[in-house]
């Protein structure tokens, strides 16, 4: 079964949330009015749930043929597997992706595509926002994206969480080591290690997970947690041979 929820954090940064229940996990995109009048997309979840996005878009007085800019933080379906459906509803759409991501979207898609350069702050449909590369959390074109105006990070999938976006224990870091440990999605986490010191510099009021809840509680104490459990257990990986 599945469920959806939309819901608008700082008066204009909107998040469609769909939660797989037998997944036990929520998969989240974004959507910000950006001051120039377009509407920013960052991730587009997956292609089946593209009719209940675009319904829940619409409700909220979203139409996607106003979505002109879509950010895709990595090549994976529900990061960009929607991209098809965008760009049937705005030919003029234009997708940001690191150089690797960017390169397969213009290929696969034949969409207007270009690469974000990391840490290099560029306006986008009017919103600045600043792409942070987190390479190999989890694949290898990984990236977060920092934006200034909500002092907002969207971040894919570092901080993700089992279950509902609206059910939150309280401590987030022990639920976002616990779902680390149990999916195993992170290759190293030597490489969630040095994601997060680039991460820390920035000045964060919200953590935006594309799965699980958002973060406003004391974002810069979460990250040091990670950090400090990233820095004890780093070591402790191995290779098989
Ligand atoms: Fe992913
Ligand atoms: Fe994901």
């Amino acid at each position: 079964m599945k469920s959806s929820k939309l819901e608008t954090f700082a008066g204009q940064v909107v998040r469609n949330s769909i939660f797989i229940d037998k997944l036990d996990l929520s998969f989240s995109q974004f959507f910000i009015k950006s001051p120039a009048g377009g509407v920013l997309c960052i991730e587009t979840g997956m292609r089946g749930d593209f009719p209940l996005l675009k319904e829940n878009l619409h409700s909220a007085n979203i139409e996607i043929e106003s979505v002109s800019h879509v950010i895709v933080p990595h090549f994976e379906a529900d990061e960009m597997g929607a991209l098809p459906d965008f760009i049937a509803h705005n030919k003029n759409l234009t997708a940001y992706a690191h150089p690797i991501c960017s390169h397969a979207l213009a290929d696969v898609f034949s969409v207007k595509a270009k690469p974000l350069k990391d840490e290099v702050a560029v306006t986008i449909g009017g919103e600045s926002i600043v792409p942070i590369f987190t390479k190999h959390v989890h694949q290898w074109d990984s990236l977060v994206v920092y934006v200034p105006r909500f002092k907002a990070l969207f971040s894919s999938d570092i901080f993700m969480r089992y279950g509902a976006v609206d059910v939150d224990s309280g401590n987030a870091l022990q639920d976002i080591i616990a779902s680390i440990e149990h999916s195993g999605y992170l290759p190293s986490l030597d490489h969630l290690f040095s994601a997060l010191k680039k991460i820390r510099k920035y000045d964060i009021d919200w953590i935006f997970p594309m799965h699980g809840p958002a973060i406003q509680e004391q974002p810069a104490q979460l990250i040091d947690g990670l950090i400090e459990y990233c820095a004890r257990n780093r070591l402790g990986e191995t290779v098989a041979l």
